[in-house]
């Protein structure tokens, strides 16, 4: 019975955060107001860090210390926060799909 109940309560606590996961043309068109900066599709033309074939999991811890404000930043910790921790993820993805030149 109690595992039951911690099932139902884990699918309510789940179904909302699948729900507003952005899909990969979301995650494409956001991650396109990065590219004055980081290049066409992440990849930098100098000046800013490359971002195409970064792991996921690199981008998406920076993106929280910047949006956290732990990690020096003149910009991007205004531009993180900005994003919801579902919008950095898909992003993150999105950049580490794109081949680094
Ligand atoms: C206005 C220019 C600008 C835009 C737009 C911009 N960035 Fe940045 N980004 C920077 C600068 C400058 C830095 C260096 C840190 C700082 O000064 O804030 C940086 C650093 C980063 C880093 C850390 C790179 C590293 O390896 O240390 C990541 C990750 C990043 N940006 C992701 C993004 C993402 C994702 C977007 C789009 C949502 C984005 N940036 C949009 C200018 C920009």
């Amino acid at each position: 019975m109690r595992t039951i109940s911690a099932i139902g309560i884990f699918a309510i606590a789940v179904a909302p955060a699948f729900a507003q996961a952005p899909t990969t043309a979301q995650a494409r068109d956001m991650a396109a107001t990065c590219a004055n900066c980081h290049g066409t599709n992440g990849v930098s033309s100098g000046g800013t860090d490359s971002l195409a074939g970064v792991p996921k999991a690199e981008t998406a811890r920076k993106m929280r210390e910047y949006k956290a404000g732990n990690r020096p930043s003149t910009v991007m910790q205004q531009l993180a926060k900005g994003f919801t921790d579902e919008q950095i993820d898909a992003m993150a993805a999105w950049f580490a799909a794109q081949p680094a030149k």
